[in-house]
């Protein structure tokens, strides 16, 4: 199967999890979009949706879904994002595009954060993919060297100002060992928005596509 197929796959799983007369939280990304336009066929029996970007908010109007402001909102009985990495623990690596914050706020307001991926995002250990973190702009070089000073080499991802106005820096070579103790760490760091390790507050469900057919972790 492409993996095109498994992300549209993955997206029509999540479509059980969406609470009649709810407001879903809606991530941001390629499977999510595949969601998107997954919910746009069951739109009538959703009050709206709560946008993790401004990409994700116009896809969502496009198919003639509400969106609603998180602080109108409450909390939300469930999310659906994808994921750059995922382990079998449900810790996660996001922000592949730019979109971390507000995915991670939409995460901490959902009592269930259903994950989408394909399969080639299981990982037994975080860190292949560059951990993004997004940084207020003045504090770029000082957060790059303590980031550096973690064992990373923080990368300043070029041509991007994130839905916030702030950068983003991609670490590479992170040794993650303990994910959430490493989410806490940087996230100390003075000029860090927030970093793309989902630890502390984990997926509660990951559905993984694969030739096999979509099946949930344990
Ligand atoms: C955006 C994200 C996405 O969920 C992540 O990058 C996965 O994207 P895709 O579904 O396109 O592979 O965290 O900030």
């Amino acid at each position: 199967m492409a993996q095109e197929d498994k992300k549209r796959a993955a997206a029509e799983a999540a479509l059980a999890y969406v609470e009649p007369g709810s407001i879903v939280g809606v991530g941001s990304g390629s499977t999510v979009n595949c969601f998107i336009d997954a919910l746009a066929g069951i739109k009538h029996k959703i009050e709206g949706a709560v946008a993790g970007s401004n990409a994700s908010a116009e896809r969502l109007k496009a198919h003639g879904i509400a969106v609603l402001d998180l602080n109108n909102a409450g909390d939300l009985p469930v999310c659906i994002d994808g994921a750059d990495e995922a382990t079998s623990n449900k810790h996660l690596i996001k922000g592949g595009g730019a979109a971390l914050t507000r995915e991670k706020i939409i995460a901490a307001a959902s009592r269930k954060f259903v994950c989408i991926v394909d399969d080639s995002k299981i990982v037994n250990t975080l860190g292949k993919f560059p951990l993004p973190v997004e940084v207020i702009p003045m504090a770029r070089s000082y957060v790059a060297r303590k980031l550096t000073a973690l064992g990373g080499n923080p990368a300043w991802r070029q041509g991007v100002i994130t839905d916030n106005g702030n950068v983003i820096l991609d670490v590479h070579n992170l040794k993650i060992v303990d994910a959430a103790a490493l989410e806490t760490e940087i996230n100390q760091i003075v000029g860090v928005v927030t970093n793309g390790l989902f630890a502390r507050r984990p997926a509660d469900v990951v559905l993984i596509a694969s030739d096999q057919g979509v099946k949930s972790l344990p």
